[in-house]
């Protein structure tokens, strides 16, 4: 492999924090599921940015959108209106019941406003502030970097070193109801689940498990708040991952998928429960800006007319049903393959950072995630002979494992 630019690692280690680990190459172009390195290689990008670039990179109408809008009206004050917020949630509310959004920049604040909200309903159920606010949320649980994000993440390594967090957060384990309903008391007011969690390895919720616990918030008057930033807008072959489980939230966080690329994040609450949020309740300079609204309202245009929900769940299928051949091939390297759509994980016998830097060099980009798991996330819109292409190197790449 050709090295990297020296000069480029030179201003990164003078210039930038060290909060991300050492990066294996620098990218400099994307197009399609395709994205090239500062050398001229070519990778198969089966990471979509973790789980972002849904219609791949640089999508030409996605593109031509962002690109008329930024010379109309880039940003203006949410004091005012405008008509692409207006849009934008009249597009999503086609895929959610009735109720209302808020529009902010990313995963961990559409997060943060929903732990608002959970505080919110807790001051007006208990009649008086500070005393009924517990949220049941789920070990292994990934939520954001923010304090109340890191305190609803019950993983050493988010939450060491930033202690004490905030109050009010006890966690049970998915896949076991009585774990939850054990911990509800008279000051829980709400629990709080990714359908599938993400970063800690493409772990599902089951679809009884999600139906149980729709049961327990109606049975104990909690809000059922679910956390899609990761599984949301269309990576589960559903538009979001609870679909799949045939229940409906009170509220939900959403965010990656939803730009395409572009930033911004979203929460919808129920009507049942939007009211709670009173004007000077909660904010966001630049959430839901005319240009990230314009290319989230393209995402999901894009995402219609190409029929990708329905491409999703068929082609999404048959991936898992090859992966799931190589684990049968390759027991000695895989213990399973989890998870739904284009949100797939490899689960691996071992910790898999060998494993993918073998497929980087062989020009496949996956994401590690927890329980050894290799992330499998392509774009939507990805060709069948481009995931040929990449099951080749995942098996070449098996083939030369120790
Ligand atoms: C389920 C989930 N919630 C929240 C976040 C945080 O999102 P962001 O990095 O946009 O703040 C992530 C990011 O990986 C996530 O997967």
């Amino acid at each position: 492999m050709k090295a990297q630019s020296s000069n480029l690692i030179a201003l990164y280690d003078k210039y930038i924090l060290g909060n991300y680990p050492e990066a294996p190459f620098s990218l400099v172009k994307g197009q399609g599921s395709k994205v090239w390195d500062d050398t001229g290689k070519e990778y198969l990008d089966f990471g979509t940015g973790i789980a972002v670039n849904g219609l791949g990179h640089c999508h030409p109408y996605w593109v031509k959108r962002i690109q008329e809008q930024a010379t109309k009206l880039i940003h203006c004050s949410n004091l005012y209106r405008f008509p692409q917020v207006a849009q934008l949630a009249e597009k999503l509310a086609k895929y959610t019941a009735p109720g209302k959004f808020f529009f902010c920049n990313s995963g961990a604040e559409a997060n943060e406003a929903l732990i608002k909200l959970a505080r919110l309903y807790g001051t007006c159920k208990a009649g008086e502030e500070g005393k009924s606010y517990k949220i049941i949320g789920a070990e292994n649980a990934f939520h954001g970097r923010t304090f109340g994000g890191m305190s609803a993440t019950p993983l050493e390594k988010i939450q060491k070193g930033f202690r004490p967090l905030l109050d009010g957060f006890t966690f049970g384990k998915i896949n076991n109801l009585e774990s939850f309903a054990s911990r509800i008391d008279d000051r829980t007011v709400a629990i709080y689940l990714e359908p599938t969690q993400g970063e800690s390895g493409v772990l599902p919720c089951t679809s009884e498990f999600l139906q149980g616990i729709r049961n327990l918030c109606d049975e104990h008057k909690l809000l059922l708040m679910l956390d899609e930033v990761q599984t949301g807008v269309g990576r589960t072959g559903r538009f979001f991952g609870y679909e799949n489980a045939g229940i409906i939230p009170d509220a939900i966080a959403m965010a990656k998928g939803l730009g395409g690329g572009f930033p911004i994040g979203a929460i919808w609450i129920s009507d049942k429960f939007s009211d709670l949020f009173t004007p000077g309740t909660h904010g966001s300079t630049y959430g839901g800006n005319p240009l990230a609204c314009t290319a989230a309202i393209s995402v999901i245009e894009v995402m219609e007319k190409e029929n990708l929900l329905a491409r999703v769940a068929e082609k999404g299928n048959k991936l898992k049903t090859s992966l799931s051949k190589l684990a049968d091939k390759y027991p000695q390297h895989i213990t399973e393959i989890r998870g739904q759509g284009y949100l797939l994980g490899i689960g691996m016998k071992k910790d898999p950072t060998d494993f993918i830097s073998s497929l980087f060099e062989k020009g496949l980009i996956t994401v590690p995630a927890g329980a050894n798991t290799v992330r499998i996330y392509p774009p939507f819109n990805v060709s069948d002979i481009e995931i040929q292409s990449a099951l080749e190197i995942i098996e070449q790449t098996l083939d030369g494992l120790k």
